[in-house]
This record gives C-alpha cells, sequence and structure tokens, in this order.
C-alpha cells in the first residue's frame, strides 16, 4: 500500500482513480479515517469487509458530494432530511434513508436503508469530487479500523490496524488529525418520526431547532442494523474503567485541570470538551502503545458533544473478555 502524505490535487485524482479499478483508499474525514471503496462494486466493497475483519450484514455508509446525488441513492426522503442535509452538509450528520436500486444489498447488509453523508474535509471533498468525474456514483467508508477497535482519527493509527491487511495498489491519504474526532451522528430518516441511532457533534439540541426529533435509548426494539450499537465497541486492548482515578502504572484521561494521580501515566490533558472528543481515541491507543493493562477516564460533565464521549466511552468500557 502507499501511503500519500498532504496529497496533492493530482496525487487526489491519482486515489480516485484507484477507487474506480476497484481498490481501496483510506481518507480523512473531520471525524474519524475512513476506509473507502467504490460502493457500486460489490468485490471492491467485500474487501473492506475482510481488511476490517467486519460481519457483512453491517451495513455501510455511502459517502456523496453534493444534495443532488441523494436521488440517486434514496426515495421517499422528508422535507426534515432535505432540512437537516441543508443545514448540516457537508459535516459529520449520517442520514439513513429508503434505499433506491442502486443501494445493493452488499451494502445495506441486506437491509431496504442506506446512510448517506457528505463530508467536510477537503480531501475526502477533492476525492469524491474526482471520482464522480470518473463516472463514480458514491465511495462506501466505514471508518478505518478493524472490527470493534476506536476509529482511527491519525493516518498512523490506520496504518497500525489495517496496514498489513491492504493490497499493493491500495493507498492511504494522509490528512492530518480528524478536527472532530468522533463518528458522525447517525439520524434514522426512514420513517414520519426521526430518531437519533447514534450521537455525535451534530447534537439532539441542534437538531432540534430544525425538526422535532427523539434519541433511541433502547438498540432491542430498533429493528434497524447499527453496528455501533454492539455494546462491545470503540475498545482498545486495556481495560478501560470510567471515572476513577488512576492507579500507579495505569493510564489516565482527564480534563487539563484535574491532576494527574501519582505514578499513573497520563494519555490525554484536553483544556474542552471539543478536545476531549478530539483525542480520547488516539489516546485509549496510545495506552495500547504503552502496553497499559487499564485506563481510568473521567468523563467530562454536561450534554451535547459530552453524550457523544459518554456513549463511546461507555461502549469502550463495557467490552468482555476478547
Ligand atoms: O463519521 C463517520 O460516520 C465515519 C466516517 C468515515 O464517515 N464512518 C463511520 O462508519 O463511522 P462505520 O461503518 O464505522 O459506522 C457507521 C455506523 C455503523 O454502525 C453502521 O452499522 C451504521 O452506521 N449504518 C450504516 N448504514 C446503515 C443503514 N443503512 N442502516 C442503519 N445503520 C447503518
Ligand atoms: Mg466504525
Amino acid at each position: 500500500m502507499e501511503i500519500i502524505n498532504n496529497p496533492t490535487h493530482d496525487q487526489i485524482k491519482k486515489a480516485a482513480k484507484a477507487l474506480k479499478d476497484g481498490h481501496l483508499v483510506a481518507f480523512p474525514t473531520e471525524t474519524v479515517y475512513g476506509l473507502g471503496a467504490d460502493a457500486t462494486n460489490e468485490k471492491a466493497v467485500s474487501r473492506i469487509y475482510s481488511v476490517k475483519c467486519r460481519p457483512t450484514d453491517h451495513p455501510l455508509i455511502v459517502h456523496i458530494s453534493s444534495i443532488s446525488q441523494l436521488d440517486k441513492w434514496a426515495i421517499d426522503i422528508p422535507e426534515y432530511a432535505i432540512k437537516l442535509a441543508r443545514e448540516f452538509w457537508p459535516g459529520p450528520l449520517t442520514l439513513i434513508l429508503k434505499r433506491k436500486n442502486l443501494a445493493k444489498d452488499f451494502i445495506t447488509g441486506g437491509q431496504e436503508n442506506i446512510g448517506l453523508r457528505i463530508p467536510a474535509h477537503p480531501v475526502a471533498l477533492a476525492l469524491l469530487f474526482e471520482f464522480e468525474k470518473f463516472g463514480g456514483e458514491g465511495v462506501a467508508a466505514p471508518s478505518a479500523n478493524r472490527f470493534g477497535a476506536v476509529s482511527p482519527t491519525t493516518r498512523f493509527a490506520v496504518q497500525e490496524d489495517i496496514g498489513s491487511y491492504l493490497n499493493p495498489k491500495d493507498l492511504i491519504l494522509d490528512g492530518g488529525a480528524c478536527t472532530i474526532g468522533i463518528e458522525s451522528t447517525i439520524i434514522d430518516c426512514t420513517s414520519s418520526d426521526p430518531t437519533i441511532l447514534r450521537p455525535g457533534v451534530v447534537t439532539l439540541a441542534m437538531i432540534k431547532k430544525l425538526i422535532k426529533i427523539k434519541i433511541c435509548t433502547d438498540s432491542s426494539l430498533n429493528t434497524i442494523k447499527t453496528s455501533g450499537l454492539v455494546s462491545s465497541h470503540y475498545s482498545p486492548r486495556a481495560r478501560v474503567i470510567l471515572n476513577m482515578l488512576s492507579e500507579p502504572g495505569e493510564g489516565f484521561i482527564a480534563m487539563a485541570r484535574i491532576p494527574t494521580p501519582k505514578g499513573s501515566i497520563r494519555l490525554s490533558s484536553p483544556n474542552n470538551i471539543e478536545e476531549f472528543a478530539q483525542k480520547m481515541y488516539e489516546a485509549l491507543r496510545d495506552g495500547d502503545r504503552k502496553n497499559l493493562s487499564t485506563i481510568k477516564v473521567i468523563l467530562p460533565e454536561g450534554v451535547g458533544l459530552v453524550d457523544a464521549i459518554k456513549d463511546r466511552m461507555n461502549k469502550s468500557s463495557s467490552k468482555g473478555e476478547h
């Protein structure tokens, strides 16, 4: 696999061509790095599943470059979904809509719905535009990590996790550290009753300003399969324990104003909530790089983005033996 640092326009063009030729391209988005494939190419998409070691019934988000492409992939798009798209795209929001024929079972995991998003990162957007110029319809991209691991927010994390499973003609585009650092907010728009399936930086309060919305509180009631709802997701190798001070030799993640307990290893000292979200996955990975067996995390207080941080950290800490 080839790694391209700060890709030029020509290099992004080359990456778009690689996608069109059926290769995989890992690329930065504003949320986390994605592992991209041509969403209409079954063989290429099947490689995403094998590289990630992801069960094939977990659907993929298709990334598009403009709202006008929604109609290619989705039908019966409710008015409120268009409102959300207009307000938050390009940006960290994924809409689940009723699928059209272009969205095959190998993308949707056999469901009648399709996840769509326009990412805001300039490299991602340029890649999508160039891909369309080659006749591409959309880029399927889950987070570029092995199934169950925390999402990568740097190209080093991508390389560490999946580098050895990529082929010589696959590419990794390095666009620096992701600015948001946690995955997009996901909203189910398949009924008249929109529901937040995964919290993110587009918060409940921001959405409520536009439309009526509820949060999915009981994942067992939700018939849509969302792998982020599996409880042992977003886990480092280390055991993660929430809201307890660390002992000597343990990792510690907390806001900067909370001092490091004596003898423990500070993994992150964010000054605000946004920085907490942006750095938390890399901090967990750092704990693994340092071979720590336990990481203690003091969660920040509040709502909004804090809800998304809590959602991911609860999942990191609830893993069983694996
Ligand atoms: O920020 C993000 O959303 C990143 C970047 C790369 O765009 N992508 C991402 O993809 O987090 P992934 O596959 O790691 O997580 C997407 C979640 C999964 O839990 C998947 O099951 C769910 O979205 N999902 C995708 N398509 C869906 C669909 N049609 N119905 C229900 N859930 C869906
Ligand atoms: Mg993921």
